[in-house]
C-alpha cells in the first residue's frame, strides 16, 4: 500500500485531538511531522498535548513535533479559548506526560525541509491558523510546487461564521496568513463550517465508541469520551443544540484521505483582510474567473453518516 505522506499543523484542542488520533490510527497515512501554533491554546501547550496524544496512541518518539508561531502576522492573539477547549486545550484532561521532547527546529523551517525532502509527495493538513505555512512560504516561495496539496479546516462558504457573522476562527485568527496561503497557488481544499457543522457528534456517538472500540484503543476511547463532554456542553449551551457538537478538524483529516465524503465546488477564493465587519471572511467568486485568485476546492456538502462511520471506524 502506498501511504499518503502528511504533515499536520495543529493548535491541539479537543477536536484537533480527535483528528490527530484518527490520523495515528489510519494505516494509509504516513505522518512525517506535526507543527503547532496558537489558537485553541498556545503553540507550546499545543505541542505538549500532541506529544501526550502520541504516547496515548503508543506512538511516542516516532513522529517529530515542532513548535511554531504564537501570534498572527498582524496584530495580537486574543489568547487561548479556555471556555471551549479548557485550560490546557484538551478539556483539562491530564494525559500521562511523554518522554519525547519537541523538535529543536522551528515549525516553518521544518515544513520547508520536509517539503524539499519529499518533492511532490507531501500533503499539508492545517487544523488551525495558517501562520506557520505563511512563514514557510516566506522562506520557500516555491512551496506550492514542492508539496502535493494542502487541506485546511477553516472558513465558511455560505454557512454563518463562528466568530463573526461571516468568519470562522482559524481564518479570522490570522486573515493575512490565510490570504497569503490561498494566493500562493497550492492545490488547496477548504473544509469549512458548511460541512463541519453538518456532522453532529452526539452522546450516542461516544457511547458507541466506548462500547465497540477495539481493546487496544480503550485508552483512546476513554480520553475522547472525557474530553468531549465539556466541548459538547459548550456547543449545547451556545448554539442551542440539543445534544451534539460539530466535527471540525477530524473532517478535514478525513477529507484529506477520503475526499468522496464531501461535495466540492472549485472556485477562486481569497480572504478579506480589511478591518471592517467582514474581516476574516473567505470570499469566493461564484461567477468563475472574474476574481484574480487561484482556484480552491471548497467543500459545500457532506455525507454525515458516511463521515462519522469512516472516522470512528478506525477505533473499532
Ligand atoms: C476551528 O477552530 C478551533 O477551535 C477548532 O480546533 C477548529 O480548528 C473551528 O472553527
Ligand atoms: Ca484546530
Amino acid at each position: 500500500m502506498k501511504k499518503m505522506k502528511i504533515l499536520i499543523d495543529c493548535d491541539t484542542g479537543v477536536d484537533d485531538s480527535l483528528a490527530i488520533l484518527y490520523a495515528l490510527r489510519k494505516p494509509e497515512f504516513e505522518i512525517l511531522g506535526f507543527t503547532t501554533g496558537f489558537g485553541n491554546t498556545d503553540a507550546v501547550q499545543a505541542a505538549e498535548n500532541t506529544l501526550r496524544l502520541l504516547k496515548l496512541a503508543s506512538r511516542e518518539g516516532e513522529i517529530p513535533v515542532s513548535i511554531g508561531e504564537n501570534a498572527p502576522l498582524k496584530g495580537k492573539w486574543d489568547g487561548p479559548v479556555v471556555h471551549v477547549h479548557g485550560a490546557n486545550g484538551i478539556s483539562g484532561v491530564e494525559l500521562p506526560p511523554s518522554q519525547q521532547k519537541p523538535a529543536e527546529e522551528k515549525a516553518s523551517d521544518f515544513i520547508v525541509r520536509l517539503a524539499r525532502e519529499n518533492p511532490g509527495e507531501l500533503t499539508l493538513i492545517t487544523l488551525g491558523r495558517m501562520t506557520n505555512v505563511a512563514k514557510a512560504l516566506e522562506k520557500e516561495p516555491g512551496l506550492p510546487k514542492l508539496v502535493r496539496s494542502l487541506v485546511a479546516m477553516g472558513g465558511t462558504y455560505h454557512a454563518p461564521g463562528n466568530v463573526s457573522p461571516v468568519a470562522e476562527a482559524n481564518i479570522a485568527g490570522d486573515p493575512e496568513a490565510a490570504d497569503i496561503v490561498l494566493m500562493a497557488g497550492f492545490d488547496t481544499t477548504i473544509v469549512g463550517l458548511d460541512v463541519t457543522t453538518k456532522i453532529h457528534l452526539t452522546s450516542k456517538t461516544f457511547a458507541d465508541l466506548r462500547e465497540y472500540c477495539a481493546p487496544e484503543n480503550r485508552p483512546i476511547a476513554d480520553y475522547l469520551v472525557q474530553a468531549f463532554i465539556p466541548y459538547r456542553a459548550f456547543s449545547r449551551d451556545s448554539d442551542g443544540n440539543l445534544d451534539y457538537c460539530p466535527m471540525h478538524d477530524p473532517l478535514a483529516m478525513l477529507v484529506a484521505i477520503d475526499p468522496s465524503v464531501c461535495l466540492m465546488r472549485r472556485l477562486p477564493a481569497r480572504v478579506e483582510c480589511g478591518d471592517g465587519l467582514c474581516r476574516g471572511m473567505i470570499v469566493t467568486d461564484g461567477r468563475n474567473q472574474h476574481m484574480d485568485a487561484p482556484y480552491a476546492n471548497i467543500c459545500v456538502d457532506v455525507d454525515e453518516d458516511l463521515a462519522i462511520n469512516r472516522l470512528f471506524g478506525v477505533f473499532l
